[in-house]
């Protein structure tokens, strides 16, 4: 397979573990079959469930039915629906938690600019201000958004000073997602009317086949075909290419088709390349080996990107609710560099030697590189020996520096190398990511779907409420 300009690679090879790579490449190309055999399952055997493996091809399956249906398959909805709602509306509010909003999120942050909200309407071409909510039951967090809508927007006839919601969520029964859409449906009611038709095409549903979600927008008057679905067999984690991620996407105006194109063509490699060309195998069998083999339970996400912390927090949650069972399964930790070199870079060089650190590199800028510049009659700090270097000059360097520091106390890196911050990238990115979730947790033997662990707390909150 030809690799275009834009494919993500992972670069391992100054870990020194090509033995133990080596011997775990049988069982790695076994579970790849048995991850792509799964996906063909009709009948699911009990010791495989829950099975969730239904993200692996939708990216395709999604393209390929807005080829052969246009707007009447669920993406040419997601385009219809998120095209009404720019339309309508200059503020949109993402509600959702956990694998129902950091998808999202992290698309926002690293794709959108960084102070999006704050541009003028002019120079965000139509995209309306995003806010994320709906994540926690923080009543002044809420407060805060709540006043902000109430002072910014006044006149609901006004297209700048309308807001909508996308809800998002699954099971439908979320308790942080469902008491702050209860909230803002009653905002809705005060601002629009509580009779108004407009309420349905400003608050846009996304919701399992079936729950309390799609219930609820049902008795408000929502037509099935206006509540879009995340299908059953995706897991919340693994469903930022469906319509949990891809409307708040499309609605930010990013390039949903490239972010699909990518995440497809990250299937397609982990299918049919082989491990030397195959950055999810590589992943996962890095990361497997440094925290089953070799004592390293922590592992760091670095992302070299400010705009890529979100993507952090995203896989914060991939790792831990997939594979944190059993007693087993890395910590995931994100830190933002060059930033955290001077906070967690003191641990990670000198503390404990429980880590493995994965870069996230940029291998270029999105944006034209920032030059030092000379300042030839005030040069008091010292930087005219750098005036012709950029910004990613010196981002390269301290990577670099870095890297040769954990090297030579033996604190083991790899890279996973991003040509360019793009949708097509992201999609990549996501893709890989969560494939190599799969993967490392069949090497395991352990579920990569389902999250058991995080009910006690729902239930003892509930019978707490109940008192
Ligand atoms: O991975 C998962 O399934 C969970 O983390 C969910 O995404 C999260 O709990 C939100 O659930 P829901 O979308 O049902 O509101």
């Amino acid at each position: 397979m030809q690799l275009p300009d834009e494919a993500i690679t992972y670069q391992y090879q100054s870990l020194l573990v090509p033995a133990r790579l080596r011997a775990l490449l049988p069982q790695l190309t076994a579970v790849r079959s048995q991850v792509a055999t799964e996906r063909e399952l009709k009948e699911v055997p009990a010791e495989l469930k829950p099975m969730q493996s239904g993200f692996i091809d939708l990216p395709q399956n999604y393209l390929d039915r807005l080829r052969r249906k246009g707007d009447a398959s669920e993406l040419g909805r997601v385009m219809t629906l998120s095209g009404k709602m720019k339309a309508n509306a200059d503020r949109v509010v993402v509600l959702g938690v956990g694998g129902s909003i950091l998808g999202a999120r992290a698309l926002f942050e690293a794709l959108c600019n960084r102070h999006h909200n704050e541009l003028l309407p002019d120079t965000r071409m139509g995209v309306p201000r995003i806010y994320f909510s709906g994540d926690n039951f923080d009543n002044d967090s809420l407060q805060d958004l709540l006043e902000l809508l109430q002072t910014t927007c006044v006149d609901p006839e006004l297209r700048e000073e309308r807001w909508g919601v996308v809800v998002v969520s699954k099971s439908g029964n979320t308790q942080e997602t469902a008491v702050t859409y209860r909230v803002f449906r009653r905002e809705a009611a005060e601002f629009y009317g509580s009779h108004s038709e407009r309420i349905k095409e400003m608050i846009l549903p996304v919701t399992g086949q079936d729950g309390r979600l799609r219930e609820l927008c049902k008795a408000d008057g929502y037509a099935e075909g206006d509540i879009l679905t995340i299908p059953d067999d995706v897991g919340g984690r693994y469903s930022v290419f469906t319509p949990a991620g891809l409307l708040p996407a499309a609605i930010m105006g990013l390039d949903v088709r490239a972010l699909l194109l990518g995440a497809a063509a990250m299937t397609r490699r982990f299918l049919d390349e082989p491990f030397e060309r195959n950055p999810v195998l590589q992943y996962a069998a890095v990361n497997y080996l440094m925290s089953e083999e070799l004592n390293k339970p922590i592992r760091v996400l670095a992302s070299w990107s400010s705009k890529l912390k979100a993507l952090g927090d995203w896989y914060d949650q991939l790792l831990a609710e997939s594979l944190g069972k059993q007693g087993r399964g890395a910590t995931p930790f994100t830190s933002v560099e060059t930033r955290d070199l001077h906070s967690r870079g003191q641990q990670f060089q000198d503390g404990a030697r429980d880590k493995v650190i994965n870069n996230l590199v940029l291998k270029a800028p999105r944006t034209a590189p920032i030059p030092v510049g000379m300042v030839a009659d005030k040069n008091q700090d010292e930087l005219n020996t750098y005036s012709r270097k950029t910004l990613p000059d010196f981002m390269d360097a301290a990577l670099r520096g870095v890297t040769q520091a954990y090297y030579a106390t033996a604190r083991p890196t790899a890279d996973i190398i991003l040509p360019v911050l793009s949708e097509h990238v992201m999609g990549q990115l996501m893709q890989m990511l969560m494939l190599a979730t799969v993967i490392e947790g069949r090497l395991m033997g352990i579920n990569p779907y389902g999250q058991p662990g995080v009910e006690a707390y729902k239930k003892n909150m509930q019978a707490i409420l109940k008192g």
